[in-house]
């Protein structure tokens, strides 16, 4: 029987979130007349492209236990991928936070020190996900402290996304949306964890009558 291989998977599927995302970058820089603007509102964009590429890799596991089906299963087989294109779309975050730095001098001594520190260590742990995302950086740092490093990196940036997102509804009303994917993406999660430990509890008794 022929099964059918998805046309962008791997490093191929990596580089064309990639690309998309360098794609909208550069239009939302090209199209807005004022630059300062642009380069706000291209944070803002990069932010929301790095968050649903969370959300797939955040849920993958879960999906395909809660609803099995070849597009959930394709996303667990994707998820190295997809987690290397949130980085690299964070990346782009980064780049455009500097220059905005750049741009407007009353940008960083407008922040303070504790209101950097999530972000700050949000991009600490993509920085420690992405090089571990390999498969002689995972080797080197052996499969136990790969896991630990994984999963509470995931939590860590499920909660700046939580709290970046909750912060800015008393702005604008919209960002109940994203804080609500999120607690719901959570919420997915977890019942992916009860489900596949119940899945699991039911197999071995089965195997042992
Ligand atoms: C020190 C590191 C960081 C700085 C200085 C920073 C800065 C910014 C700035 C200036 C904006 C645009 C704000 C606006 O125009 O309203 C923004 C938006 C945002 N950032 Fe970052 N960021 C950092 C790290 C992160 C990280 C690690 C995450 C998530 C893992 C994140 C998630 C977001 C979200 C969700 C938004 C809102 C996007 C929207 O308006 O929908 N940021 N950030």
């Amino acid at each position: 029987m022929l099964t059918q291989v998805p046309r962008y998977h791997g490093w191929s599927l990596f580089g064309l979130l990639s690309l998309l995302v360098l794609l909208m970058t550069g239009l939302i820089l090209l199209l807005n007349p004022d630059l300062v603007e642009a380069t706000r509102s291209a944070i803002r964009a990069t932010a929301r492209t790095s968050f649903a590429l969370f959300l797939a890799a955040f849920t993958a596991s879960a999906l395909a236990v809660l609803v099995p089906s070849p597009f959930t299963r394709s996303l667990v087989r994707e998820r190295r991928f997809i987690g290397l294109a949130f980085a690299f779309s964070h990346l782009v975050h980064a780049i455009l936070i500097y220059s905005y730095g750049q741009l407007n001098p009353e940008f960083w001594p407008g922040r303070t020190t504790v209101g950097n520190i999530p972000g700050s260590v949000g991009y600490l742990f993509i920085l420690l996900m992405a090089l571990t995302s390999f498969k002689t950086t995972a080797r080197l740092i052996g499969p136990k402290p790969w896991k630990a490093l994984h999963v509470s990196g995931m939590w860590v940036l499920a909660a700046v996304f939580t709290y970046s997102n909750f912060k800015r509804i008393p702005m604008s009303a919209w960002y109940v949306l994203p804080f609500g994917l999120m607690f719901s993406a959570i919420v997915i999660r977890l019942l992916g964890k009860i489900a596949l430990k119940y899945k699991r509890s039911v197999r071995n008794a089965l195997l042992t009558e």
